[in-house]
C-alpha cells in the first residue's frame, strides 16, 4: 500500500490533551476528575476531527444587514459503543450539540471470542450523515471493527473513528477491515498485556468514568 492510500491515523498531540491524558492515566484520579479530563480531551479532539467537514453558504440577517453565513452541509451522528464510548461521546456532544446519537452494544461470544451485537439504534438519516464512531480504548480492535461493520451495514458511508488511546495491534486489526475509516486518537500506547488491556493505558475506561471500579 503506497503512502497516499495508507489508512489514516491522526494523533492529536496538544499540550492540554497531553496533560489531561496524564490525569486519566493516574490511578488516584477519581471519577469526577476523570470525567472532566475526558470531556476536555474530547472537545479538543473534535476540533481536528471536524476540520474537513463541508459547509454551505446561507443567507442570514444580522440586526444591521443581510450577510452571508455558513452551515454544516450534512447532519452529524455520534455512535458510541456501549458502555465506555458514552463517556467520550458526552464530551464530543458538548461541542457537537446538534448531533444525533446512535448506540451500538456488543458482547464477546465466549466460544468464538468474536464480538456480537446485542443492541443497535441509529437515526434514519445515517446514510447522509457525517458519522463519528466512538470507542475510547482501541485495544484488540475487534469491537471497534465490528462497530464500524454495523454502521456500514446500516448505510453509513462517511465514518470517522474517535479512540482516546490506541494500541498498535488494534490499529492494525481495525484498518485491515476498515482502511477507509480514519482513526483519531490522543495517543498510541505500547501495546496489550495478556488480558488485552492497553499498556500503560488507564485501566478500564468504563469503570473509571462511571465510578464502578
Ligand atoms: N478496555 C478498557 O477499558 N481498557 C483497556 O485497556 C482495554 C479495553
Amino acid at each position: 500500500m503506497n503512502e497516499s492510500t495508507a489508512p489514516a491515523v491522526h494523533v492529536i498531540d496538544h499540550p492540554i490533551v497531553r496533560s489531561r491524558l496524564s490525569l486519566l492515566r493516574q490511578e488516584s484520579t477519581d471519577s469526577l476528575h476523570f470525567r472532566q479530563a475526558l470531556h476536555d480531551i474530547a472537545k479538543l479532539m473534535v476540533y481536528q476531527m471536524t476540520s474537513d467537514l463541508e459547509t454551505e453558504v446561507i443567507a442570514i440577517e444580522t440586526p444591521l444587514c443581510p450577510t452571508e453565513g455558513h452551515r454544516l452541509k450534512r447532519p452529524l451522528t455520534l455512535v458510541p459503543i456501549l458502555r465506555a464510548g458514552v463517556g467520550l461521546m458526552n464530551g464530543i456532544a458538548e461541542i457537537l450539540s446538534e448531533a444525533a446519537v446512535g448506540y451500538i452494544g456488543l458482547y464477546r461470544d465466549e466460544e468464538t471470542l468474536e464480538p456480537q451485537c446485542y443492541y443497535s439504534k441509529f437515526p434514519p438519516n445515517l446514510a447522509e450523515s457525517d458519522v463519528i464512531l466512538v470507542d475510547p480504548m482501541l485495544a484488540t480492535g475487534n469491537s471497534s471493527a465490528e462497530g464500524a461493520s454495523q454502521l456500514k451495514a446500516a448505510g453509513a458511508t462517511r465514518i470517522k473513528f474517535a479512540a482516546l488511546i490506541a494500541a498498535p495491534e488494534g490499529i492494525e486489526t481495525f484498518h485491515r477491515q476498515h482502511p477507509d475509516i480514519p482513526i483519531y486518537t490522543a495517543h498510541i500506547d505500547e501495546g496489550l498485556n495478556e488480558n488485552a488491556y492497553i499498556v500503560p493505558g488507564l485501566g478500564d475506561a468504563g469503570d473509571r468514568y462511571f465510578g464502578t471500579v
